[in-house]
């Protein structure tokens, strides 16, 4: 399996023995273990980790990292072959915080469920997104705190039930965290504070990128059918992954809202499918440009493209009457130029791939869960009505993308069997729904 290119040198996405190794340094060096105020007695988070891919993984490392009196309970997964992998190198990472016995180990479609019937407390959910919505109804139905893993949603009725699920969480008290880790990196905290704070001006315009390498593939088995080809290759399926503007480049569209502090009114976009045209590669694009309009007249242009052999860019540049803030750089340019100490962009990523377990494990012992639902799930809008917007050809507004698109993903899937694979979108014929 090929690791996501990460141009500036970073954590290897699918690798998470290495983020393992790269976080536990991290940690110590940058104190963020948890107070340990509520280190002893039965505080203790048991997590119950779906979807043991190499994120899952790297999850669950970097959570028992992030604070004391933190172990891995149960393991569920689709696949026995996944589970088979990834089992003893969990156990191999995490030592002592290792406590997943043969009757807490679930396979199949109805994993989840039987892992949310154990005693674990705290689920990670880092499956394909596609199952996010309907395994977040469940954590949260069985009473879980929940860390997501990003995009926690890939069409607008999706959106609008994980929307729904924050909102049955906040009413039983319980945490949800997203895997939009820029929003607790030292670096980008320092920023968008300083943004915030007025140091770069009124912000008139900003550009994101997420331009990079293709990712892996698994070619397809004589054995398997139609769905677990698509599962197996979740990435090139739009109702499993949403598409890389939503899979992917959601980092740095989240960045962008968040330094804005607003959502976008509207959007027009282009993309296409230039490169990575076999059906292989299921019916994704495989590059998208858009042009979104923010309140108060702000203009925001996002590119993304998995292209390899191509210059690399990710990031976000935030453009104010008094100055330039470069939130991958770490620097402020004009009227009251600054470089933050803190590590920039890649380098400091893995601080906040713990802190937001840190974060959220530490708001639930201080008995005020911290709850990301909301602000997450229109992130991922914000990719979505962009992907909608290349694949109709069509302007798509915020209020028609929030609360009148009956545009559905989601699946009820409970065994493996036939499953068409949607036509390419082709823009001018694919109808705004
Ligand atoms: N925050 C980040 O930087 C970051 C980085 C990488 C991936 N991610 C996100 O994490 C998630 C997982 O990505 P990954 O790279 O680990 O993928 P992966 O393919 O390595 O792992 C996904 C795992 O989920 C399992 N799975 C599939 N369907 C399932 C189901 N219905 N029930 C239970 N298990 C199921 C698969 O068998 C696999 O083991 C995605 O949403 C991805 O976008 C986030």
């Amino acid at each position: 399996m090929m690791a996501e290119s990460k141009p500036g040198g970073g954590i290897p996405r699918r690798d998470f023995l290495k983020t393992t190794a790269t976080v536990t340094a991290a940690t110590m060096a940058g104190g963020l273990l948890s107070s340990g105020v509520w280190a002893q007695g039965d505080d203790k988070i048991r997590i119950a980790l779906i979807g043991c891919g190499g994120r899952g993984c790297g999850a669950a490392a970097n959570a028992a990292a992030s604070a004391e009196n933190v172990e891995l309970y149960a393991m569920a997964d689709l696949f026995q072959d996944h589970m088979d992998d990834k089992l003893p190198k969990m156990q191999e990472a995490l030592g002592e915080q290792f406590n997943v016995t043969p009757e807490r180990c679930f396979v199949g479609f109805d994993a989840y469920q039987r892992a949310l019937a154990t005693d674990a407390n705290y689920v990670i959910l880092a499956t394909p997104p596609g199952f996010r919505p309907q395994h977040l109804r469940a954590a949260v139905e069985a009473g879980k705190h929940v860390f997501m893993e990003k995009p926690v949603a890939v069409c607008p009725t999706g959106v609008r039930h994980v929307i729904e699920s924050g909102e049955m969480a906040t009413a039983k008290s319980l945490g949800i965290m997203a895997g939009t880790q820029y929003r607790h990196h030292p670096c980008f905290l320092d920023l968008v504070k300083r943004v915030h704070d007025g140091q770069i001006g009124r912000i008139t315009a900003a550009q994101s990128y997420y331009n990079t390498g293709t990712l892996w593939k698994h070619g397809r088995q004589e054995s398997w059918t139609d769905l677990e080809w698509q599962i197996r290759n979740w990435l090139y399926f739009t109702w499993l992954a949403g598409d890389h503007i939503v899979e992917q480049a959601i980092h740095h569209i989240d960045t962008t809202n968040w330094f804005l502090n607003a959502w976008p009114v509207e959007c027009v976009a282009t993309g296409g499918r230039q490169l990575r045209t076999d059906p292989a590669y299921g019916h994704i694009y495989d590059h998208f440009s858009v042009d979104y309009l923010y309140p108060d007249g702000v203009k925001v242009t996002h590119m993304c493209r998995q292209m390899d052999n191509c210059e690399n860019r990710l990031g976000e540049i935030i453009i104010g009457t008094d100055g330039v803030c470069d939130g991958m750089g770490g620097t402020i340019t004009g009227k009251n130029a600054y470089t933050s100490p803190e590590k920039p962009g890649f380098q400091g990523i893995g601080v906040a791939y713990v802190r937001e377990h840190g974060d959220l494990i530490d708001s639930i012992r201080a008995g005020r869960p911290l709850n990301e639902a909301r602000e997450v799930a229109l992130t991922c809008l914000t990719g979505i009505m962009a992907r909608m917007a290349a694949y109709t050809g069509k302007k798509v507004t915020w209020e028609f993308a929030l609360n009148e698109s009956k545009l559905n993903l989601m699946k009820d899937i409970t065994a493996f069997g036939d499953m068409p694979v949607d036509e390419v979108a082709a823009p001018g014929r694919t109808p705004l729904v």
